[in-house]
């Protein structure tokens, strides 16, 4: 599940419905949380959140900092919202990333962080982030994809396949845009077999059909929309047919 936006709240009534969220998430078998310190309070409300429950969810934040100095100010920060252990480490759209990676493989070799990763939203950066895959020091990457943004299958997906990276998929709904112009249900009646039953679930299931991509993250501020949500992470998975036929209903 992402936080952007949804949980950069604050006050006791808006910190308690984020708690509901992950409430959720966790009794949906939905585990995976994304965060970053660019999303105001939402590290924070995630860490207060999960509280007793942090062994049972994997943590995924972000360094996002020019400075090596304020990198080390955000690892510290996290370090304390979640209990002393990250799970997955990623430098938040490459920013200052020699400096951050050093930062973050000094935090894992402590044992503070499990993974080290990266992540852009741009596809102008990808050059970028290939160059950061080729490095060898990274295990994960976090990129966009969904039906209307698949620059990620000219290379990205290829090369992180072959390294074996971890790729988590954030927007899988556009940042919402692709949710705002839902097919009728009966043209998902032939998703069904896939035990698909809402445009959303068609969207989920589309990214992780591909065996390449392994975590997708919506976010949702609405708790309701998070079992249905986390339904789409179970097989059987599309073939090739019903990812096109995913693919012309999101045109
Ligand atoms: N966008 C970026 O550039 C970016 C960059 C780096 C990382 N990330 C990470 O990726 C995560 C996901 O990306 P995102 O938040 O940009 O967009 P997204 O997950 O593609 O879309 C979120 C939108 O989808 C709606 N939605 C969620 N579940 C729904 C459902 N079942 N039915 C109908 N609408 C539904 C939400 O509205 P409601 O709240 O009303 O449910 C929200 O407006 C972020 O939260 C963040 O952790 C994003």
């Amino acid at each position: 599940m992402g936080t952007w936006r949804t949980f950069d709240v604050r006050g006791a009534a808006a910190e308690q419905h984020a708690r509901a969220i992950v409430d959720a998430a966790l009794a949906a078998g939905a585990d995976f949380f994304d965060t970053s310190p660019m999303y105001g309070a939402a590290e924070r409300v995630l860490g207060a959140a999960l509280h007793e429950r942090r062994n049972a969810a994997q943590v995924a934040t972000k360094v996002w900092a020019s400075s090596l100095a304020e990198g080390r100010a955000q690892v510290e920060r996290a370090l304390g919202f979640f209990d002393g252990i990250i799970d997955l480490y990623q430098i938040h759209n490459l920013l200052n990333w020699r400096e951050q990676l050093v930062l973050l493989e000094q935090e894992r070799d402590a044992g503070r962080v499990r993974t080290i990763g990266a992540t852009h939203y741009s596809p102008a950066a990808f050059g970028e982030l290939r160059g950061v895959i080729e490095t060898g020091r990274i295990a994960a990457i976090q990129i966009p994809y969904n039906p209307l943004e698949r620059e990620i299958e000219r290379d990205i997906l290829p090369l992180a396949a072959e390294r074996g990276l971890g790729v988590v998929v954030m927007r899988p709904f556009g940042e919402g845009a692709l949710m705002r112009r839902a097919p009728a249900d009966k043209q998902l009646a032939p998703l069904r077999p896939f035990g698909v039953t809402t445009w959303a679930q068609a969207l989920l299931k589309w990214v992780l059909s591909d065996p390449r991509c392994h975590v997708a993250i919506p976010a949702t501020s609405r708790p309701e929309r998070v079992a249905e949500n986390a339904a789409a992470g179970d097989p059987p998975w599309f073939g090739a047919e019903e990812r096109e036929l995913v693919a012309r209903l999101a045109a």
